[in-house]
């Protein structure tokens, strides 16, 4: 069944039933919270009897999952949705564009009515209001009477949000999964817009989580990422009574489901790394050698501004710690540039520390004030931009060095790859293929394994981002 949105007299866009089945286009902006909710989106107006289009011109219904960590996102999103107006006017209205997303949470006062020609907006808990709103829709907006022009708004941090975890998924990758344990953090980050959008912590029980895995082991998913803001403090405000549920226990469980072979997590807070998390890294085999752990400065000083709870000498001993435990583990890291009141001083231990750990890998970022954040009443001490710039392309240049040298020790060695790409040809043919090794560093190879298959591959050159290989049999390899 093909349905056709066009606007009501009341400018609804309502949904026309026709033969040809609707088409939708989603836009994702941000972290992978965001790509995993997207996932959700997808799932559900598949489930609806929806396709995908072409692009986003061509899509009856269009969603943009919006990101707002940082001012960048923000205007990328803005251009793109006054590109999305005069998509919708040529198509004389038949176009159902809708905003999901951390952005629309923040801005909830003015999204609409800045961007009339948006027809919903939803929060990052409310992922179930699109297909309620578009439920109505498609009944020809019969009831619905809200102001010409303006669409509708659904938000909520608080017990409104839902888990977006309880719709169904269209993955982007059948061997691969990213499985939401937890949402909202509970964290006061001075430059953090996260918890003002995405609400307090709040874990998903463990049992669900654990049948989820099951469920996707036995849909042939051999990778599974869990998800959270703040990860690693899973279960802090579930019920003691006796049963699982701290983040260690988890690893464990989801390490004793059948069929998964990789497991990932990320975001974890350094507080929050307790030595139950390492002993469950160290000992359960699926449990990759590798880590994201964000440091976001250097400087104890600037961290206690940053209230991140741990210092520079904390930072380093926990990597330590963590070495001690899963020896050649990978770590990677997220780190500002820029914050507030910021010295040359400091931002130089920034680079120290990124040497002292060694970080097989770092996303480096301008520090970007935002509305409602603390930093963000930190005026006076802006750091020029310019400034800014000089710090981060500094720390590039230091990052991109010593990720290469750590990526030299794969170099000779055989390492099992996850084959990512897309391809599920029955013909077994030699071909340019692309996965990931335990440590999560990305390998181009030739060969001819299938996706989804974990294949031997004999590592020849490595640089700051990726390997390049060879595969060696097609052999399946169990980790
Ligand atoms: N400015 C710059 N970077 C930020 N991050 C979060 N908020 C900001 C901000 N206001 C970065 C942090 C975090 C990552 C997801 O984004 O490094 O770990
Ligand atoms: Fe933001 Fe800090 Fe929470 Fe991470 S831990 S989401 S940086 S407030």
């Amino acid at each position: 069944m093909r349905t056709t949105p066009a606007r009501t007299r009341i400018g609804y866009p309502f949904l026309v039933t026709s033969p040809d089945p609707q088409r939708y286009h989603v836009l994702t902006f941000g972290c992978q919270m965001n790509a995993h909710d997207s996932e959700r989106i997808t799932g559900m107006l598949e489930g609806r009897g929806m396709v995908a289009a072409a692009d986003a011109d061509d899509a009856d219904v269009l969603v943009f999952n919006t990101c707002t960590i940082r001012e960048k996102p923000d205007q990328k999103l803005y251009d793109q949705l006054k590109h999305a107006k005069g998509s919708k006017r040529r198509r004389k209205g038949a176009q159902v564009i809708a905003v999901g997303g951390c952005l629309v949470e923040a801005q909830k006062d003015n999204l609409l009515r800045e961007f009339p020609w948006v027809d919903v907006a939803f929060g990052p808990g409310r992922i179930h209001d699109l297909g309620n709103y578009l439920e109505l829709a498609e009944g020809e907006g019969a009831g619905v009477g809200h102001v010409p022009g303006h669409g509708e708004g659904f938000y909520g941090i608080g017990d409104e949000r839902s888990f977006a975890a309880e719709l169904p998924t269209q993955r982007e990758r059948p061997h691969q999964a990213w499985v939401q344990i937890s949402m909202g953090c509970n964290m006061k980050c001075a430059y953090c817009i996260v918890p003002a959008v995405r609400g307090r912590e709040q874990s998903r029980s463990f049992t669900d989580i654990v049948s989820e895995v099951e469920r996707l082991a036995a849909d042939g998913v051999r990778e599974v990422s869990l998800l959270g803001q703040n990860v690693n403090s899973y279960g802090n405000e579930l019920p003691r009574d006796g049963s699982p549920r701290t983040f260690a226990e988890l690893l464990r469980a989801v390490d004793a489901v059948d069929g998964i072979d990789r497991i990932r997590y990320t975001s974890p807070h350094p507080a929050h790394m307790r030595d139950d998390v390492i002993a469950a890294m160290a000992e359960c085999d699926a449990v990759m050698p590798q880590l994201h752990l964000p440091l976001q400065a250097g400087s104890s000083r600037v961290l206690k501004a940053m209230r991140r709870t741990y210092s520079r000498e904390r930072f380093v001993a926990l990597a330590e710690k963590i070495r001690a435990a899963i020896p050649d583990i990978s770590l990677s890291t997220d780190i500002i540039v820029g914050f507030p009141g910021e010295t040359e001083a400091e931002f130089l231990e920034t680079v120290e520390v990124c040497r002292e750990v060694e970080f097989d890998g770092a996303y480096t970022f301008i520090y970007s004030p935002r509305t409602g954040t603390e930093a963000a009443g930190l005026v006076d001490d802006f750091i020029p931009n310019e400034e800014q710039h000089r710090r981060l392309s500094h720390l590039i240049d230091v990052v991109r060095g010593i990720a290469t040298e750590r990526h030299q020790r794969f170099v000779g060695t055989v390492q099992p790859v996850l084959v990512e790409d897309r391809s599920d040809s029955t013909v077994r043919q030699r071909q340019r293929l692309h996965g990931r090794t335990p440590h999560n560093v990305k390998v181009n190879f030739e060969g001819d394994a299938r996706a989804g298959e974990i294949v031997p591959v004999d590592i020849v050159h490595a640089n700051s981002e990726s390997m390049l290989g060879r595969q060696l049999v097609a052999t399946d390899l169990r980790s």
